[in-house]
Order: structure tokens, then C-alpha cells, then sequence
């Protein structure tokens, strides 16, 4: 059902997509989601002033593109000449590809006129997206939603003169900036984007099953899906739904021994990224996504959101995913 697509040099073999995610996507999930296989991972949006002013955590986002392989740094900003010297940056740092955030509902986003707001400002974005594809060699592409509300769905507009200005894909994200997560994505308002362009163009929103994969595409007549919510505490998933729409097959989850080594090792790698005090804090939303439907789930939610110490949380981890049926405190205390 998926073809292979061209973004540039870069050939994707199976375009389903890990969505940029603030504050998820970072080095240690990416890592994870790449080991069952993923078309294409993005970092988390960041912040291209603070790039270029060379902040350390911001640095820290899109560090190691290099050594990590293909990945596709997405940058938020509204100001044309910080927005390229930022591509510039992460281009020089190992990026396979530059995404334009034009979809960020945040406030914090808006109220400085990036993300959603360019929506609202055609010759603004038009700006950004000259500059930066001015500024590197490598692939630019943007992601952005219908448009600003359902009175202005300007995204096929946009992307018309996104494709004459030099992006190389869209991705849509089927919901309005007014309706921030709310409603149902329109699956079907992306096949007008997908009829104004011939880039390839990605749809994006609501995929939390193989079966919504196959829809979407079904539906908007994409090249490709992006995946973002689904993959909490579901790193597997994007390749179950490559699996899927190449070959039919709906493959099982990991067993529950299998996830406790992929939850450990996640744990450590958090750790280590970010150290044990910021890591641990970061961990816990990871550890109540992957969590659950397991039995214990409640509680090991509890303890995990108060324990300081990293190896209880690694006791705690391996008491709830385990086949014992068993109430956590006696698994813990086993
Ligand atoms: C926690 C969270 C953080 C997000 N951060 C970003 C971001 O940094 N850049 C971006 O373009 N979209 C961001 N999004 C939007 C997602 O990329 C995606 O477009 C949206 O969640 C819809 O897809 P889904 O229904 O598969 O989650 C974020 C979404 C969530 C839930």
C-alpha cells in the first residue's frame, strides 16, 4: 500500500513517520522507536533563536544527528534570517533533513508569531521558507494543520507556494489551530492539500491503530503516515503499522518480558542523557504510557511519580512487568 518516497537525496522506503513531539522525540525515545523500525524520526521542535544563541539544553535536542542516522531536525521560529542560520547549524550538526513547524498550537509559540500563527501569515512564512532553503543543501520540508480555524483552512494555498518556493514535503496534522487536540482529525480535508501539490504530502493525526493507518491513507490519498500519540509507551507501533500496510500482518505487541527489557533499557538511556536527577523526572511519563493496561498500573504510577532513587524505579519496573499476578507491593518486596 506504501511506496517508497524521495525527500531529495533521501529515499524512504516505508514513509510511516515518527511525529516531532516536544518533550518526547527526544535522543533516547528516538533511539527506541529506530530499533523496531520507523520510516523517519523527527527531533523535538526546536527553538531556532535559542539555537542560535547557542543555548545548551536547545543544543542538546538535535545533538549526535550524525552518529544516530537520518533524522529530521524540526525548527520553530518567526524570524526569516534566525530561522536559516539555525538550519545552517543543525545542517552542519548532521541533520538529514530541516522541518518548518507551522502547527504548534502553544501559546508560548503563537504569542511570538511561529508555529500555527504563520498560518495567519502568509508572507511571513513564505520569508522563513525561502531563507532556509536558501540556507542549506539538505531537504526542506514543513508541517503545518488545515489552517488557523475552520473560516481560514489555508493549508492547500500554503502549500502550493511552499512547493514553488523549494519545500520537498508536507506533512498535515487534519485539525484547525482553534482546535488545538480537540474533535476528530479531518482525514479527508488532507486529500485537497494532497491534490495541490505534487511533493509527497503526509498525513497526520488520530493514527493510534494499523487499521487508522491504512485509513488515513485510504482516506487523504497520502504517501505516507506521521504518527505521533500513538507511539506512547509504543515504540513498536510505527513498525507494526509498516508491517501492516506492506504485508497485512498485525503483529503481536512484545511479550511482557520482552517490554520489561525495552522499559529498562529506555530507563537507562534517559539517564544517561540527561542525567540522573532530570532523567528520572522525564522517565515518569514515559513509564506510566508504557504501563498501561498492566495489572498494577495505578500504583506503579503512584510510586514511580514520588521515588527518588533509580534503582527502586528499575525495581519497581521490573515488578510491574512481569508475569507474576501478583499485587505490586508483594512483587516489589519479592
Ligand atoms: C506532547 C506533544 C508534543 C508535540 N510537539 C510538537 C512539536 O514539537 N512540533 C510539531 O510540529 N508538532 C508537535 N506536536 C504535534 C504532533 O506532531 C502531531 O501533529 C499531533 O500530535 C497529531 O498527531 P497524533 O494524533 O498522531 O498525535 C506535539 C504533540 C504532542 C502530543
Amino acid at each position: 500500500m506504501l511506496k517508497p518516497i524521495h525527500i531529495g537525496p533521501l529515499k524512504v522506503d516505508q514513509p510511516v513517520l515518527l511525529a516531532p513531539m516536544s518533550g518526547v522525540t527526544d535522543l533516547p525515545f528516538r533511539t527506541q522507536v529506530r530499533q523496531f523500525g520507523c520510516g523517519l524520526v523527527y527531533s523535538e521542535m526546536i527553538a531556532s533563536g535559542q539555537m542560535v544563541r547557542a543555548n545548551a539544553e536547545t543544543l542538546k535536542m538535535s545533538t549526535s544527528c550524525a552518529e544516530e542516522g537520518e533524522m529530521a531536525v524540526q525548527l520553530a521560529g518567526c524570524d526569516p534570517a534566525v530561522m536559516a542560520e539555525a538550519a545552517r547549524m543543525n545542517e552542519a550538526r548532521g541533520a538529514a533533513l530541516i522541518d518548518i513547524n507551522m502547527g504548534c498550537p502553544a501559546k508560548k509559540v503563537v504569542g511570538g508569531m511561529a508555529g500555527s500563527a504563520l498560518m495567519r501569515d502568509e508572507d511571513n512564512a513564505l520569508r522563513i521558507i525561502e531563507a532556509v532553503v536558501k540556507a542549506v543543501r539538505i531537504p526542506v520540508t514543513l508541517k503545518m494543520r488545515m489552517g488557523w480555524d475552520h473560516a481560514n483552512l489555508n493549508a492547500p494555498s500554503i502549500a502550493r507556494k511552499a512547493e514553488a518556493a523549494g519545500i520537498q514535503l508536507i506533512t498535515i496534522h487534519g485539525r484547525t489551530r482553534e482546535q488545538l487536540y480537540s474533535g476528530k482529525a479531518d482525514w479527508a480535508f488532507i486529500a485537497e492539500v494532497k491534490q495541490a501539490v505534487r511533493i509527497p504530502l503526509i498525513a497526520n493525526g488520530d493514527v493510534v491503530s494499523v487499521e487508522d493507518a491504512a485509513d488515513i491513507l485510504r482516506v487523504s490519498g497520502a504517501d505516507g503516515v506521521m504518527i505521533g500519540r500513538g507511539v506512547f509507551g509504543r515504540p513498536w507501533f510505527p513498525a507494526q503499522v509498516q508491517q501492516f500496510l506492506a504485508e497485512g500482518i498485525r503483529a503481536a505487541d512484545p511479550t511482557v518480558n520482552r517490554k520489561r527489557e525495552i522499559v529498562l533499557a529506555h530507563y537507562d538511556a534517559l539517564l544517561s542523557h540527561y542525567g540522573e536527577y532530570k532523567g528520572l523526572r522525564i522517565a515518569r511519563k514515559h513509564l506510566a504510557w508504557y504501563a498501561a493496561g498492566q495489572y498494577g498500573a495505578n500504583m506503579f504510577r503512584v510510586k514511580v511519580n514520588t521515588e527518588e532513587n533509580p534503582a527502586r524505579v528499575k525495581d519497581l519496573i521490573s515488578a510491574v512487568f512481569s508475569d507474576a499476578f501478583a499485587p505490586l507491593e508483594m512483587k516489589a518486596a519479592a
